[in-house]
């Protein structure tokens, strides 16, 4: 499985933070916050990573990470994104990079207290469709948000005004060789963005979408209360924490 961070976007909630640098460049505690979404996919034995950016700052990136020699990598890939097209335009600019191989798509500000290889070891076996994670949260309504119907997904609304439930849809998306054509496919929503909600929404009406609930915290770092979160958390805890079983 390849590894795919979308790092772009131009963090406008995060202003002035973000007039001189990119998002995912700020710290969380004592690592930029671009180091937990490519911890994240190592943890889970994904080592072939793909890092989509754009906007002003995308030369920085290469700088500070180099062919990811710090994560024990020999070559890290990079492509940019032009405008702001949404997360699933950003996606889709990795289509040559996966090959047909099924890929594992992390959100570059997200970061999680644990790990994902169960998941991703299960989506492995997995014929063929989707998987995503689920987390229980306090605020649905600033995520995509899961609906339920006997264990499966019937539908995923993206921040709904009144939630109907409280499991949240994470950054952390795996999908097989299809999602590229499903993107082709996609119309802009209102906020004039390609939704990563409408990809996953596509895989639901097939029946082939899988999901999990994701074990620890998850934390988003895009405005100011959840990079405060998310700095809390990680001083706290660490993010990324592998138990001995858990191993990849
Ligand atoms: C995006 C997705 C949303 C998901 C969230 C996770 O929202 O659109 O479905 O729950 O990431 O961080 P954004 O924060 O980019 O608006």
């Amino acid at each position: 499985m390849k590894g795919i961070i979308l790092a772009g976007g131009l963090g406008t909630r995060l202003s002035p933070l973000t007039r001189i640098t990119n998002k995912h460049l700020l710290p969380i505690y004592n690592k930029p916050m671009i180091y937990y979404p490519i911890e994240t996919l190592i943890n889970a034995g994904i080592t072939d990573i793909m890092v989509v950016t754009g906007g002003n700052y995308a030369g920085d990136f290469l700088r500070l990470l180099g062919n990811g020699k710090e994560f024990g990598l020999k070559h890290m890939n990079y492509t940019y994104q032009e405008g702001e097209g949404g997360i699933a335009d950003a996606l889709s600019l990795a289509e040559y990079f996966a090959e047909g191989e099924k890929i594992c798509v992390v959100l570059g500000d997200n970061i999680i207290e644990r790990n994902i290889i169960k998941a991703v070891r299960d989506f492995e076996k997995q014929k063929e469709g989707a998987k995503i994670l689920l987390k229980e949260v306090p605020d649905p309504e600033r995520f995509g948000v899961a609906y339920m119907q006997e264990g499966r997904i019937v539908e995923i609304v993206e921040k709904p005004k009144k939630p109907r439930s409280n499991l949240a849809v994470i950054g952390i998306y795996m999908y097989d060789e299809r999602v590229f054509d499903i993107i082709k496919t996609l119309k802009p929503s209102d906020r004039g963005e390609l939704e990563i909600t409408d990809v996953n929404n596509a895989y639901i009406r097939e029946g082939k979408m899988t999901w999990e609930m994701l074990k620890g915290w998850w934390t988003d770092a895009g405005t100011f209360e959840s990079l405060l979160r998310a700095n809390l958390l990680v001083s706290q805890t660490g993010a990324n924490n592998v138990d001995p079983e858990d191993r990849a």
